[in-house]
């Protein structure tokens, strides 16, 4: 039996989980359950990262002590597998002392070995990447990812001889083309090998700076470096050196997004060679996923909260799309118009009808039983063939974690199926009183229906389970062999009984747009500001408000906030636009395009608290970027800014 170990990176707890980390779960656990239905035995290794400078500053502007703090926001990330359906086979947290005892044991190791040594540094550091930039990696004298100007720290440190690693990693990575995939990726790492020396890795930090992480074995006055600590977290799991699980599963399929490819394409495997462990199968590296285009954060207030998806849409909904729409390697855009549209073309439309449609003509033409084949014509051998390629190329892509075009080949044979239907026309073969042919043709998309409810497991566990259900089966992991699927006919038992109706992928409502923020701040109807609105139809239950009242989830969803104007000034293409930077409690201030301009001139507005919907997601006003709504009360005379009775301090929530 083959093993498969597949690994998430364990997320910092210095914020909540979104969009992104929910991506790397889902998919984690899409190959964890792909694999199992191979027949393989598979281990699916998530958890959190809680040491280092980032989380000591989190907590200390919790006002909490760090490990209070990580346990709350770890919690978090524990719930966010069962939420999205996915099953981790175990959670780490890098305080756990199993965790810690391994991160000194191979420190103790790499040290006595001779691989880590004591020495002066000097660098630029970025606080928010936790590690040292050389002048040549900064840009404009910034960090490349945070956009700010790391800190110059010269102190005696630590460091791990990774140089030494640097030819053998070159090599080990030409000789594995499936090291670190895509292929983009993986050329990536080799230029960066390529272009120069590598340096050694500081990896420790003095308690005079930083007392929030492991000590190191043979050194009290240092704490390990975050990441040295982190990485070491897929052995840890294990319980390496001497577990059982070790000896079983190690080594592992790692997934990361692009963001942290080089600790994981070079820091990593240079250390298990120093430690004596074999490298790593393989290392798989997923894109961004955007929304409308532009990086989530926090300050943007753009972020896209699983929750809130997973509630309007179901797991299983919310998982198609994401594994349907991101290409392996490249970025991908979220917007909830493009999820609705998924939804209805793939799901509703495509695998939806063609339940629904099979589903009743079985109960019309054989008193909803699965009827008994006979012969077969061309057209049948045709749609077989078909659906065999379709089933291959879906393992064939998604065993390489290609899940999109792996949807896209399985999705040939549900429209192939839906086709046959219009053609062989079983309505017809009815009036027609053809029942031996009609039997052939129900058996066939039966059973391919049947296939691809098996196949969707992975990516829809719970839709598939409903699936097999609606066609009298069970599944039972146990039996089911994946890989013989395209290859054997006939597993549906004629005779079983299938539901009347499928109904399990109704329509959904496309979300409206939000109207652009200079009309909103005109007519200032808050709620309808909201674009995320509402999901699958619900028959409502008790008793109903009025015809447009909302619920008290919905009003929580928008995020208001009291902020003071800093400037503001006319848009220079518009004249009924404000441009307005207003102090919202954020490092940065938020630029907010409002239509005020024909009633307020911008000394009225500077200086004066004002009510900002936060969330509201961010777009450009005739070139300007806009990021936020200011409100006003008015009525068909005046119209007057929106702001609290007293002040506020900026940020401060509306509720
Ligand atoms: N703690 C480190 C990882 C240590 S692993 C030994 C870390 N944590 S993180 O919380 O910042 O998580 C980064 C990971 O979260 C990404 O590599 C990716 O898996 C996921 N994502 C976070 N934002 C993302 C997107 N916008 N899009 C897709 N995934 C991203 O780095």
């Amino acid at each position: 039996m083959s093993r498969f170990f597949v690994t998430t990176p364990i997320f910092y707890v210095n914020a909540k989980p979104h969009l992104g980390h929910a991506f790397t779960t889902i998919l984690a656990d899409a190959m964890t359950r792909f694999h199992r239905l191979m027949g393989d035995e598979a281990f699916f290794l998530t958890g959190t990262d809680e040491h280092g400078d980032k989380i000591a500053k989190a907590s200390d502007e919790a006002g909490q002590s760090p490990k209070e703090y990580a346990d709350q926001i770890s919690g978090l990330f524990r719930a966010l597998g069962p939420m999205l359906g996915a099953k981790p086979d175990h959670f780490i947290r890098t305080t756990d002392p199993e965790h810690i005892k391994t991160v000194q044991k191979v420190l103790q190791k790499v040290y006595e070995a001779g691989d880590i040594y004591f020495g002066e540094y000097g660098g630029h550091y970025c606080f928010g990447c936790e590690r040292f930039y050389t002048e040549k990696e900064l840009v404009d004298g910034m960090c490349p990812d945070h956009k700010t100007r790391p800190e110059y720290i010269a102190e005696k440190n630590y460091f791990f001889r990774m140089s030494k690693y640097q030819a053998w990693l070159i090599e080990h990575i030409n000789q594995n083309p499936d090291f670190i995939r895509p292929a983009r990726y993986r050329n990536e790492v080799l230029s960066l090998l390529e272009s120069g020396a590598l340096e050694d890795l500081c990896i420790s930090r003095p308690k005079s700076r930083l007392t929030w992480g492991i000590e190191l074995p043979f050194d009290q006055d240092f704490v390990c470096y975050v990441w040295f600590d982190a990485l070491l977290n897929y052995v840890s799991a294990l319980n390496y050196p001497r577990g059982e699980k070790f000896k079983k599963f190690w080594p592992a399929n790692h997934i990361v997004a692009k963001d942290i490819l080089k600790p994981h394409a070079v820091f990593w495997p240079t250390m298990l060679k120093a430690a004596g462990l074999a490298p790593y199968q393989s290392l798989n590296v997923h894109g961004y996923w955007l929304v409308r285009d532009t990086k989530m954060s926090k300050s943007l207030g753009n972020v896209v909260e699983p929750k809130q998806m997973v509630d309007a849409y179901g797991t299983s909904a919310f998982r198609y799309f994401l594994l349907r729409e991101m290409a392996f390697g490249s970025d991908a855009s979220f917007t909830e118009e493009a999820l609705v549209g998924r939804l209805n073309a793939d799901l509703a439309n495509d695998l939806g009808n063609l339940f629904n449609r099979v589903l009743s003509m079985t109960h019309k033409y054989f008193e909803g039983k699965v009827p008994s084949p006979t012969a077969e014509t061309e057209e049948d051998a045709e749609l077989k063939r078909l659906g065999r390629d379709a089933m291959r190329n879906f393992q064939g892509h998604f065993a390489e974690f290609r899940t999109a075009r792996a949807l896209e080949s399985l999705w040939e044979l549900v429209r192939a199926l839906n086709k046959y239907i219009d053609t062989s026309a079983p309505w017809t073969l009815f009036k027609n009183k053809d029942k031996a042919r009609l039997g052939t043709v129900m058996y066939m998309l039966l059973e391919h229906m049947r296939k691809i409810a098996v196949h969707l497991w992975p990516v829809m566990p719970e839709a598939s389970v409903k699936m097999l259900e609606q066609l009298g089966c069970c599944f039972d992991l146990d039996k089911v062999n994946l890989a013989k699927e395209p290859e054997v006919w006939g597993l549906l038992d004629s005779g079983l009984a299938v539901l009347q109706t499928s109904n399990l992928f109704p329509r959904v409502e496309v979300p409206e747009p939000a109207p652009p923020a200079a009309l909103e701040v005109e007519t200032p109807k808050a709620p309808a500001a909201e674009p995320k609105k509402k999901a699958p139809p619900k028959a409502p239950e008790g008793p109903v408000g009025p015809a447009d009242s909302i619920e008290f989830a919905d009003f929580q969803k928008l995020d208001l906030r009291v902020g003071t104007v800093l400037s503001a000034a006319k848009h220079p293409d518009a004249d009924k636009l404000l441009v307005v930077q207003v102090a919202l409690g954020d490092p940065e201030p938020r630029q907010i395009v409002a239509g005020l301009a024909d009633r307020f001139s911008p000394e009225d507005l500077v200086g004066k608290q004002v009510v900002v919907v936060a969330n509201l997601a961010p777009r450009k006003l005739r070139g300007i970027q806009s990021q936020g709504m200011i409100l006003v009360a008015k009525d068909a005379e005046v119209t007057r800014l929106l702001t609290a009775a007293g002040t506020v301090d900026d940020g401060g929530k509306v509720a």
